[in-house]
């Protein structure tokens, strides 16, 4: 719609059964269509979300200052506000939705708040953790196209926990970045690396989500696991994560990232391997055949499932840079 032609009535005595639309209409102004619609699709679900639950004042109060809190505690190395999207599943829900994956490639997973972009390019075969406190384990992957051709030279960024739980931003004093690293796949699409098993940790609990988390009864812990983000001009970008089964907290994952596809049995490196990895024997092992899915592949699909789903819902759209807005034509 031109925003020239749009019409504003007075905004005046507005009731519960009239506010939304004179919201959305003082909004239509908005010349991004995108921008538009997805304000407009906001303020129905929280005006419904209101009306739904009888919301009192004081309990939207009560969220605002949650809100103000969440807000508060945010620094460089603390972002509260993707725990909350994590521990409410939003996360999960907005990676699935934009990263879709066809059959046979790998999923995705919530990427966290401890990814940072001080890791080093280290070379093949580096050891990216130095706890002297965590049990060794070699990492042995590789990295193939939907046609199960290598994908060689890609970027992939690679960060864990110490053997006690915590990311390396986690501490005051540090001198560095250490348990992560970024690796690049070799022309066979290979990509190998010493790190330390990852153990289960909670995530940040000491602040309102935590706080949240506990009115909820609901325990703050993550599963072990150890994250990936592949990054290489012409394939949809993959942020995920390996997960070690049988973990505790394998099936009760605080921010709900764990695929039964990304879960690893580990192994043991033999007397073979532990000579063409040059590691001690015995050590823990850990293998994964990631696969990438392309751009164009990922955007095709992205934009079929979104005509689909908003088919069901009945909204007319148009997918305009991969992203629907309504279809006024
Ligand atoms: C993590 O795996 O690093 C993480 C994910 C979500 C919330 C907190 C931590
Ligand atoms: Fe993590």
């Amino acid at each position: 719609m031109d925003p020239s032609q749009v019409k504003i009535p007075p905004l005046k005595d507005l009731t519960i059964d009239n506010i939304t639309e004179n919201v959305i209409l003082i909004n239509s102004l908005c010349e991004d269509q995108r921008m538009k619609y997805v304000l407009e699709r906001l303020v129905t679900h929280l005006h419904d979300f209101a009306r739904e639950t009888r919301l009192s004042s004081k309990e939207w109060m009560t969220g605002l200052l949650f809100l103000t809190e969440v807000g508060q505690i945010c620094s460089d190395v603390r972002q509260e506000f993707i725990l909350l999207s994590d521990v409410l599943g939003l996360s999960l829900l907005v990676d699935s939705i934009d990263h879709p994956k066809p059959a046979g490639s790998t999923d995705g997973t919530v990427l966290g708040p401890f990814h940072t972009h001080e890791a080093e390019e280290m070379a093949p075969g580096a050891a990216m953790s130095h706890d002297p406190k965590g049990e060794p384990l070699l990492v042995v992957c590789t990295l193939k196209d939907t046609q199960g051709r290598p994908i060689p030279d890609c970027k992939i960024d690679i960060w864990e926990t110490d053997s006690t739980g915590h990311y390396d931003v986690q501490y005051a004093e540090r001198d560095g970045p250490d348990g992560r690293c970024i690796m690049r796949s070799d022309k066979d699409g290979v990509f190998w690396f010493k790190a330390i098993k990852p153990v289960p940790y909670p995530i940040p609990h000491d602040g309102p989500v935590g706080r949240l988390l506990k009115k909820l009864h609901r325990h703050p812990y993550r599963p072990s696991h150890m994250h990936f983000m592949f990054e290489k001009p012409g394939y949809d970008h993959l942020i995920t994560a390996l997960y070690l089964r049988n973990d505790p907290y394998e099936t009760s994952d605080a921010v709900f990232g764990v695929k039964d596809t990304l879960v690893v049995d580990l192994g043991k490196v033999d007397a073979a391997l532990a000579k063409k990895y040059d590691v001690q024997e015995g050590i823990h092992l850990m293998t994964y055949d990631f696969v990438l899915v392309t751009e164009e592949e990922s955007s095709r699909l992205r934009d079929e499932r979104s005509k689909e789903a908003l088919d069901k819902l009945g909204r007319k759209v148009k997918i305009v840079n991969g992203l629907p807005i309504p279809d006024l034509d």
